[in-house]
């Protein structure tokens, strides 16, 4: 295999190419075959999942952001004047705008991204809109310890802080892992600093499932494009026109959604020269969305050490938006 620079400067492909593959070819060896999540979001996939978030079905988006605009007065009442947000996985930065609206002059904002062309975007656009705002992007991975001790975090013992973690970003982890998530936000925080987060809630499944299978196929797009993507750098032959359908299930036992990609025939798909097979019917498990209940969230929360100090929802209890503190 060639080094990272050379795969990157010969092939055009992505500097991280030998991790995908690895990931790819890791998961697809699996009794279950299984693609990581994280993996949607390429250019394509970040524009087709700000798609899925203007649905009419995917409630999620339009009633976090209800709630934070209803809510913004009480955060900022709680948090006081001159806080530090740290926003990891920021994205556009749009909600965030919303939180500093409604805070009593905060001090500094710290986003932490992958995505160097969103970090710079959205570093941009806030700049104009919050000029006495200071503003440190941060190129990072939120589910990397070395990426999160890097932060720029002040000593300031009197510093507040406030880590925004919106979307329900939470759900897409298992349970364990979210812990862990969560037991980083709390570190983030500090000991005198909050975390506010939003977590989608348990609720009626046909609307769950309409919400992961639109009828607009915007979502069967989102889950697809993961193997378009894999043809694309990983030279793959994935066939993209009738080769693989999108499924999304409720899985009752686990409280969660699970998008899947299911084989329509006997195939065999070849991978950086390595061939996979799958079987008629087959999946591959490609992304978990947990939803969740207050009493299990706060359970989980606890694991971590974090306790809720405040939440609100919406009228019809679909969302929740929580103010945690470490060791409540
Ligand atoms: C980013 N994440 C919270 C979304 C979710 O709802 O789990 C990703 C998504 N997958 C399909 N639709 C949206």
């Amino acid at each position: 295999m060639n080094n990272l620079a050379e795969c990157f400067e010969e092939t055009g492909k992505a500097l991280d190419y030998p991790q995908f593959l690895a990931d790819v070819l890791e998961g697809l060896s699996k009794e279950q075959k299984t693609l990581p999540c994280k993996y949607f979001y390429d250019e394509a996939g970040s524009n087709i999942f700000e798609q899925i978030c203007e649905l009419e079905e995917y409630y999620i988006t339009r009633t976090e952001l209800e709630i934070l605009r209803s809510a913004g007065t009480e955060i900022a009442d709680e948090m006081g004047e001159g806080v530090t947000i740290i926003e990891p996985g920021s994205g556009a930065g749009i909600k965030v705008q919303i939180l500093l609206d409604a805070l009593l002059h905060p001090r500094k904002f710290i986003p932490l991204e992958i995505s160097l062309d969103a970090l710079e975007a959205s570093a941009q656009e806030l700049k104009q809109k919050f000029p006495r705002l200071e503003i440190i992007p941060h190129r990072g991975d939120f589910t990397d310890h070395k990426d999160l001790g890097n932060l720029p975090l002040s000593s300031d013992q009197s510093e507040r802080r406030l880590v925004f973690f919106p979307g329900s970003t939470i759900g897409n982890f298992s349970r364990a892992e979210a812990a862990e998530v969560l037991s980083n936000l709390r570190f983030l925080a500090g000991e005198n600093g909050s975390v506010l987060l939003g977590a989608d809630l348990i609720k009626d499944r046909q609307r769950l499932i309409s919400a992961y299978d639109d009828s607009k196929g915007v979502t069967a797009d989102f889950n697809k494009n993961l193997l378009v993507r894999i043809n694309r750098e990983l030279s793959a032959d994935f066939d993209l026109d009738e080769g693989f359908e999108h499924q999304a299930i409720f899985n009752e036992e686990l409280s969660r959604i699970e998008m899947h990609l299911v084989s329509t025939k006997d195939q065999v798909v070849r991978i950086d020269g390595q061939e996979i097979t799958f079987a008629r019917d087959e999946t591959i498990h490609t992304e978990n969305s947990h939803k969740y209940s207050a009493e299990l969230f706060a359970e989980i929360a606890r694991e971590a050490g974090l306790g809720i100090t405040h939440q609100w929802t919406d009228a019809q209890q679909d969302f929740g938006l929580f103010l945690l503190k470490s060791g409540l």
